[in-house]
């Protein structure tokens, strides 16, 4: 796609500091300002104010989703608790007095029972703790509940907990779902705190005509994360967050003397990270020989054979579709027509232990299917709206439109043959002999 000498240069720049990304800083700003475009549509006269402000950044590239969500969290934090009279913020003052002078005992962030494992890592990083990353619960699609948000947000108050943010998630990691942004976006104003949405996955979903309306609210967040490496199709080690107000980054501004002085473009004084490479030209390349529609197609066609292997699971007899897919991601188990008899009339307990006993075979029918090397499927735990407890599930992510339908046949094919393999027919028969 690239010339490769083009692309050994993208990766040798260090985009720290301006001196060693004399091309690549104003570059990489460039694509900032074209992402932030696509999430927050401001108009043409919004943007060169700001492109090539030094004092300002409209978002921070980085190595992947994780930093862009804790950089995000970082700036929610310093602006809460931003300098104010005496107080010289927390950035300098540190947790503790940053708490004393806002008079409260902690803050936290809430997110639903789906939001990605990184939250807990920025709750611990950022001196929130993970005990105060609430994880709300999620309705029957994987989404957040939100009386469930008001009920935490109540029980928070009440123990003198501010909150710090709530989250939105675009494209749940596990199951593809998108939260009610509109409705969080209202919550967040209500409660006064940031509002971010990782869009990791999900948020390229905003080059789709058809489904862009999934997103609606995105441009309301106060912080929006994406991923290049993800559905832009770019190579490992592209993230971004993007902020809807270009002061937002000079929460998390430092300086050095070395380099990243007062008034020097250089990128590192709004970023988590160090040196970084040129990683910014790939997602230009990409936005302009992919382009707007390229990535509308991808996404349009996922989105449609991920429907596709829906549709072919639920008309299986021997299988059980446990989340639609909203985005190009679902899941769902092996659960023989036999099996799926007991469970429709068992009680609580029963299905309980029938569930015990389904987990295994979709933890042993994944590994063997994994060892054989032909076709490969996920898994993860689930608590599905069906059976109120989590479940062990098979996770399939159609990011590649040319997975025919008959390689989605051959997959539930294969995992038919492998279930048909004498430990797996072991566990089955032991579910029939408890009914019984
Ligand atoms: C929704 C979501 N957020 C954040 C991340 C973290 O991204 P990364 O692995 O690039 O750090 C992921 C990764 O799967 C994700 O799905």
């Amino acid at each position: 796609m690239l010339p490769l000498a083009r692309l050994m240069t993208a990766l040798n720049q260090n985009l720290v500091k301006v001196e060693t990304s004399k091309a690549f800083t104003p570059l990489e700003r460039q694509v900032l300002a074209m992402l932030h475009r696509l999430v927050y549509r401001r108009d043409d006269a919004f943007y060169p104010p700001w492109i090539h402000n030094s004092q300002a950044a409209l978002g921070a590239f980085c190595s992947g989703g994780t930093i862009a969500n804790i950089t995000a969290l970082w700036v929610a934090r310093n602006r809460l608790f931003a300098p104010n009279g005496d107080f010289q913020g927390i950035a300098k003052e540190g947790f503790g007095r940053a708490l004393r002078h806002r008079g409260c005992d902690g803050i936290a962030v809430l997110v639903s029972e789906r939001g990605h494992y990184s939250f807990g890592k920025a709750a611990d990083l950022l001196g929130i703790g993970r005990d105060h990353l609430v994880k709300v619960r999620t309705d029957a699609h994987n989404r957040i509940d939100l009386k469930a948000v008001r009920d935490e947000y109540r029980r928070l108050r009440d123990g003198n907990i501010l909150p710090l943010a709530l989250v939105g998630i675009a494209g749940t990691t596990e199951t593809g779902n998108v939260d009610p942004l509109e409705d969080l976006a209202d919550l967040s104003a209500e409660f006064g705190c940031h509002f971010h949405v990782d869009a990791a996955w999900g948020g390229p979903t905003l080059f789709s005509d058809r489904h862009r309306h999934l997103l609606a609210g995105i441009e309301r967040a106060d912080s929006v994360t994406i991923d290049a490496h993800k559905q832009l199709y770019v190579p490992m080690g592209s993230g971004m967050v993007v902020f809807r107000n270009p002061t937002a980054a000079e929460a998390i501004e430092h300086h050095a003397n070395y380099i990243l002085r007062h008034g020097s473009k250089d990128l590192g004084s709004h970023t988590l990270e160090g040196s970084r490479p040129g990683m910014a030209l790939l997602v230009h390349a990409g936005l302009s020989i992919i382009g707007r529609k390229g990535y509308e197609l991808l996404i349009d066609l996922g989105i449609e054979r991920a429907r596709t292997f829906a549709a072919m699971i639920l008309q299986h007899p021997d299988f059980e579709l446990t989340s639609e897919p909203e985005l190009n991601i679902l899941t769902y188990r092996y659960c023989p027509a036999t099996v799926q008899r007991h469970l429709a009339d068992a009680s609580t307990d029963e299905c309980s232990r029938i569930n015990t006993t389904l987990d295994q075979v979709c933890q042993l029918l994944q590994k063997h299917q994994r060892e054989a090397g032909r076709t490969f499927v996920s898994r993860t735990r689930l608590r599905t709206s069906r059976y109120d407890e989590e479940i062990t599930v098979l996770r399939s992510v159609l990011a590649n439109p040319l997975t025919t339908d008959e390689i989605l046949s051959s997959v539930l094919e294969e995992q038919c043959e492998i279930a048909a393999r004498a430990d797996i027919v072991d566990l089955l028969n032991r579910i029939t002999f408890l009914e019984n």
